[in-house]
């Protein structure tokens, strides 16, 4: 019996079709159909480590409680990450984005680079991106970095803030980033001061539209891909608007925005897509530019 036919042991097919549309309210995340076994399995693994036996329970709880709402929501959430996902991306911010923004911001006063990292997981993601700045950026030491780096899931921010890292989460690293960056802590690596300052961690939902001052750059990389097309466009537009004109978005591999109407410049790096929100100059130009390699 699938789960869509009726029970799945003390869940009622009502009662996970109400948890999920509860969670798609509250945090944008769709449990499609190709994602329904994956949903329904967690959901009970929640109700029985909770010991209850029946779904309304359950349901009952998630409603009343933000306590009993979160623990499933952290059971649900998908979280994988590793340090430079994606080589080509760190390539193309390393050697395309930085010294543009170089070449913009250096003389401003302050000199300051503010970069979003949403949807951060267990912080590889903005860390890597704290080591690119600091082994890259020329005169890296004279700017006032900022990378905010947000997630609705608290465990993994905790996980994020006390920076240590093991396996295969650390296997692109390279020596010498293992030695600049990390100190030996157990069986694993902990970042360093000097990048862990660069770093702010959040606990923020994408659904709730919160300010976070201009940002120069945003990586949102594999969280589009958890949300209904509606609310991509909504996030993507948000994405632009907080961006400054000349700042870049990158998203996943699998994630695109080609369909929507926001106004970025497609550049193709690679094997990468990197958007950039056009100047005002540039607004009058062709929208669309398709560039070559790095
Ligand atoms: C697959 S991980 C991606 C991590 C990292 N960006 C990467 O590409 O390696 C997706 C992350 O998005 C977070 N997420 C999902 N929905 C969210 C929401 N509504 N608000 C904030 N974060 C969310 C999850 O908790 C998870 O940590």
């Amino acid at each position: 019996m699938t789960e869509r036919q009726g029970h799945v042991q003390g869940l009622s097919e009502h009662e996970l079709s109400e948890i999920r549309m509860l969670i798609e309210e509250r945090t944008g995340i769709c449990f499609d159909e190709s994602r329904e076994r994956f949903f329904s399995t967690r959901v009970l693994e929640h109700l029985r480590t909770k010991e209850m036996e029946r779904g309304t329970d359950l349901l009952r709880a998630i409603r009343k409680s933000n306590v009993e709402y979160e623990a499933l929501l952290e059971r649900l959430l998908t979280q994988e990450t590793s340090f430079f996902r994606y080589p080509g991306v760190y390539e193309a911010f390393e050697k395309r984005v930085l010294p543009e923004l170089h070449v913009k911001k250096f003389w401003k006063n302050p000199r300051t680079l503010r970069i979003w990292s949403a949807g951060c997981s267990t912080g590889e993601e903005p860390y890597s991106v704290a080591i690119t700045i600091a082994d890259s950026l020329s005169f890296a030491e004279s700017w006032n970095v900022e990378i905010l780096a947000t997630d609705v899931g608290r465990h993994a921010l905790k996980h994020a803030e006390r920076g240590i890292y093991t396996g295969r989460s650390i296997a692109s690293v390279n020596e010498k980033q293992l030695a600049n960056h990390f100190t030996p802590s157990g069986r694993g690596f902990q970042v360093k001061p000097r990048l862990r300052k660069m770093v702010s961690f959040a606990q923020m939902n994408l659904a709730s539209a919160v300010y976070v001052g201009r940002m120069d750059m945003i990586f949102c990389m594999n969280v589009l891909i958890y949300f209904s097309e509606e609310r991509r466009r909504a996030l993507v537009q948000r994405f632009y608007d907080t961006l400054e004109p000349g700042g870049y978005l990158f998203l996943g591999h699998s994630e695109s925005i080609s369909k929507m109407p926001v106004k970025f410049q497609a550049i193709v790096l690679n094997d990468c897509i990197l958007y950039r929100k056009p100047t005002a100059e540039e607004l009058q130009k062709p929208e669309l530019v398709t560039e070559g390699r790095a």
